[in-house]
């Protein structure tokens, strides 16, 4: 899709929205490394601390590319950092004490709410927008990839697998909507 979505009345105007993006996108890149550093502190040294390590990493490249954007971009961040380090790191702790079929079921849920999070996004920028579009586009895929290999290691066996999703998906969600806005 190259156009972008109509704007609605009481829609931000596209300088807001894509300020509102870069905040929410530098918050939650910065969430996913915090999850991924409180899974690391429980299972750095089991089976799954190779393929954990793997999404970290990945996550801090897109953290530092969003921080390069709320920069140039003069962006005010999202007053909820703090919230978010201390957040993500228990939630990441918390699915990784579960085991670590449970930690992998925590990174499915989360980037799949990711997943929609970026496709929406990409959707609604234009031409004059086309770089951001693109780096959008490009960590959506690495967080489907994520997901993907999240599932290749027994995130769908999870004990109490339906609850721990729903909470997840519930949190990330809230966790979208509030540093969209604060
Ligand atoms: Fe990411
Ligand atoms: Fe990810």
């Amino acid at each position: 899709m190259t156009a972008a979505a109509p704007r609605l009345p009481g829609d931000p105007s596209p300088e807001a929205a894509v300020a509102r993006m870069i905040r929410v996108d530098h918050a939650g890149e910065y969430g996913a490394v915090r999850i991924y550093e409180g899974q690391l502190a429980v299972l750095g040294k089991s089976q799954a601390g190779g393929v954990i390590r793997e999404m970290a990493e990945q996550e801090r490249r897109h953290l530092e590319r969003f921080e390069k954007l709320v920069h140039e971009r003069r962006v005010r961040p999202t007053a909820l950092s703090p919230l978010w380090h201390v957040a993500g790191y228990a939630l990441g702790a918390a699915s990784a004490l579960l085991g670590e079929r449970a930690a992998m079921a925590c990174t499915v849920a989360v980037e799949e709410v990711i997943d929609d999070h970026y496709r929406r996004q990409a959707e609604s920028l234009g031409e004059d927008q086309a770089q951001l579009r693109r780096t959008i586009e490009d960590f959506r895929a690495d967080e489907l990839a994520h997901r993907d290999l999240a599932l290749a290691h027994g995130a769908g066996s999870a004990p109490a697998h339906d609850l721990l999703t729903a909470t997840v998906k519930i949190g990330s969600r809230i966790a979208i909507w509030l540093s969209t806005r604060v």
